[in-house]
């Protein structure tokens, strides 16, 4: 495996690049997804032979395999219905040569010889295991997520894999839903610009019409849409009730953005969006996606939906259920055979589906022709590069990316070199949970844990007294306590989300020791723990960074590097919270401190999450300058000094955010709409500088984003609760044309 990118950080010319490609990125045309015009004769001629049973065969993606047993089902039977034509994709295989020798079969021995799409859940990390997306995103640094999912399109590529259901692009306000580890967290710039940087990671840069993607990319799938990471209560495929404002401003624009970042197809979600289940989603899918955006890739149904839209109740038999999925747009089943069992039935019931079901199958072959399948079906695999070593390298700096330092009273971190060392806690050597809730091929003995990273750390994985006793006879106390691989990811809500099982306890043994502690929580997401880090000096969020894990903590814990992520999810107090976002809009009462005052807050506790969005310490502390804002016609132009007044090496996340004090609607109170992470040494001053377009201000109104006229307030700092400065520039009255916070600002460090 070539390791994609090298050296620690990255430089500031990288940070330049990155930018200009996201600028360039946000002014695309709309319509960008691969265009389908250059394949059209091949295709319309295909079409033209093929019989109804073979179009519906195009349409069915089946399991061949289970995730944890992959290609188990490719069983004789399941050959002769790719003999047949009965199949257009596969998931859940992989390896170059079983793959090399399905698609012999596919192209060889059918009728029509059209080539199979092969898939897979490719989530971070094929067999390289990185941090989980979360944490990745907690880098604050698209570069870094674009080198991720490089990394990943290789490695899954090498497998002879076409196609990754990669990006999950689910904005997520309420950690208790359990795929919050998948995302990108709260906030739809963020998230925007995280899905952008995985769609180019995975495809590569958008290419021309007929132009196949390179060796080693493939093709990406922006998940889930839409409105899934908004189910009621956090409870997986629960019902999403969003108003429409909240669906354009919060939860449509990661899907705008990754949608012109060129993603190649996209899958919809298993929930409802006010009583419309989105695989049956007319005017979510029909309407928006591929109507007003233009979309022009390939839509596949999540896994069993298209039946499942009879428990949702708005079908009564499968057949039903089919039509309902293809009037939406849903051009593939995935899994569960409705449409290849059941859609020829429909048809003989309302003939009107036809040419429904010739579009879904020119989008289907248009998606196999853009990736070069009909002029190579097997230019996808390399069973030599298939063996390449793990990318250990990229996987630990990576992973030391995604590490966000909560607090350091007292200076507690880095460690002193001759500090006797207690590590407590069952998950500092549980290699399992470092790989997370996906894995793909990755293996647990790949993973390095926080133990094997430490050796000098006198070991003890909680028991009572032991614990105590451990923690009495050391300097220090490494107290590594979250939550395992397997309470996170699909179907892991919980209903609670303090600390589970008896960590408080252990906590409270530690703590009698009377020695400092730093708390390493693990976990998929953020959890609510005000209770649980009464009185520890120091916190690392350390999620689940992959094959690297220990080695990635160790560097911070040592001050080989100085942690520079950031919470790109806030973490409550209490899971009574929630839902909760920093962005939220100011209400006629807002949270006073005084209980005597009736305002918007609970009775039982303190206002606000206990730690903010964007929030994450450093060794280095950081100055900021004054802001000068330059008013273009339609632009402002907002720089900023930082300098490192700090001892160490270090890097700073600039953040900005925007707030529309007086508009015809309550605006949210901040909304992030520029960052960068930019290395700066002990001493060194960098100014960045934040290009930002008025149509980012935009508010989506009566079915349109409209730009109000007037003052709009800038505040830039180190997190959404540390504004450092603040200024203000005025926009004209106007109009937007994309979702405001999916245009990415152009960010230049000077
Ligand atoms: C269901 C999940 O919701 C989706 O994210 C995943 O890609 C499919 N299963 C396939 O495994």
């Amino acid at each position: 495996m070539i390791e994609v990118g090298t050296g620690v950080r990255m430089g500031r010319r990288d940070v330049m690049k990155a930018s200009a490609l996201l600028a360039a990125s946000a002014w695309a045309p709309v319509a960008t997804a691969r265009d389908t015009r250059d394949h059209g004769a091949r295709i319309r001629d295909l079409l033209s032979r093929m019989t109804l049973a073979e179009k519906i065969g195009q349409m069915n993606q089946i399991a061949g395999g289970r995730q944890k047993a992959l290609n188990s089902r490719l069983d004789a039977g399941m050959l002769d219905r790719v003999r047949r034509g009965e199949m257009g994709s596969f998931l859940h295989v992989a390896g170059a040569e079983p793959l090399r020798r399905l698609q012999k079969i596919a192209v060889e021995e059918s009728r029509l010889g059209i080539p199979l799409l092969f898939a897979m859940d490719v989530i971070h990390g094929y067999r390289t295991t990185l941090p989980v997306p979360l944490a990745l995103a907690a880098g604050w640094d698209p570069a870094m997520m674009e080198r991720a999912a490089a990394l990943m399109a290789e490695e899954a590529w090498a497998a002879g894999l076409h196609w990754t259901f990669t990006p999950m692009v689910d904005v997520a306000r309420d950690p208790r839903w359990g795929r919050v580890v998948e995302g990108a967290g709260e906030d739809a710039y963020l998230s925007s610009r995280m899905a952008e940087a995985q769609v180019r990671g995975l495809e590569g840069p958008v290419r021309r019409a007929g132009e196949p993607p390179a060796k080693g990319r493939v093709l990406s799938c922006s998940k889930h849409f839409v409105g899934y990471g908004a189910v009621a209560g956090g409870r997986d495929y629960d019902s999403a009730d969003v108003s429409e404002r909240t669906l354009h401003e919060v939860y449509l624009p990661p899907f705008h953005a990754a949608m012109r970042a060129g993603s190649g197809s996209f899958m919809t979600a298993f929930n409802d969006v006010a009583g419309v289940p989105m695989t049956a989603n007319e005017a979510l899918v029909g309407g928006e996606l591929r109507g007003r955006w233009g979309y022009q890739g390939l839509v596949v149904s999540d896994w069993n939906a298209i039946p499942e839209l009879i428990n949702h109740g708005v079908a009564a038999t499968p057949a039903e259920a089919a039509a309902l999925a293809l009037r939406a747009g849903v051009d593939m089943d995935m899994a569960s055979s409705t449409y290849a069992d059941h859609l020829a039935t429909a048809v003989t019931a309302d003939a009107s589906l036809v040419p429904l079901i010739d579009q879904a199958v020119t989008r289907i072959l248009t998606t196999k022709a853009r990736l070069g399948l009909f002029d190579d079906p097997y230019r996808f695999g390399d069973a030599a590069r298939e063996k390449a070593p793990l990318a250990r390298g990229t996987a630990r700096e990576l992973a030391t990316r995604s590490i966000v330092l909560l607090r350091n009273e007292g200076a507690v971190l880095p460690l002193k070199p001759a500090a006797r060392i207690a590590l407590i806690g069952a998950l500092a050597d549980d290699a399992s949970s470092a790989l997370g809730s996906w894995r793909a091929r990755g293996q647990t003995e790949d993973a390095v844990t926080l133990r094997r990273a430490l050796p000098q750390a006198t070991f003890d994985p909680g028991t009572d007294p032991a614990a105590a006793r451990v923690a009495a006879s050391a300097d220090v106390v490494l107290l590594a306590i979250g939550e395992d691989y397997d309470m996170t990811g699909e179907a892991r809500s919980r209903s609670d989300i303090a600390l589970p099982g008896a960590q408080q306890a252990l906590i409270d043994a530690v703590r009698a020791a009377g020695k400092p502690i730093v708390a390493i929580l693990m976990g998929g997401r953020p959890l609510a723990l005000e209770r649980a880090l009464t009185n520890i000096p120091a916190v690392l969020q350390t999620w689940f960074l992959g094959i690297e894990s220990g080695p990635a903590i160790a560097d911070v814990l040592w001050g080989k590097v100085s942690p520079a992520g950031r919470l790109p999810i806030e973490m409550p107090r209490t899971t009574g919270q929630l839902p909760m976002s920093y962005a939220h809009v100011p209400t006629g009462r807002p949270a006073n401190p005084d209980l005597a005052v009736d305002s918007a807050r609970y009775h039982d506790g303190a206002i606000g999450p206990l730690f903010a969005f964007g929030h994450g310490l450093s060794y280095a502390r950081f100055r900021y300058s004054p802001l000068t804002i330059e008013q273009r016609s339609d632009a402002a132009v907002i720089s900023v000094a930082v300098t490192n007044d700090g001892s160490v090496k270090a890097d700073e996340v600039v953040q900005l955010y925007v707030r529309d004090p007086v508009a015809s609607v309550a605006r949210p109170i901040a909304e992030l709409r520029g960052f960068g992470r930019v290395a700066l040494a002990p001493g060194e001053q960098r100014t960045v500088r934040f290009t930002l377009d008025h149509a980012q201000v935009a508010l989506w109104k009566a079915g349109k984003w409209v730009i109000e006229a007037g003052a709009i307030e800038v505040m830039v700092g180190s997190s959404s609760a540390d504004i450092r400065q603040r200024g203000r520039f005025s926009v004209a009255a106007g109009e937007g044309t994309v979702p405001a916070a999916s245009i990415a600002t152009l960010v230049e460090v000077v």
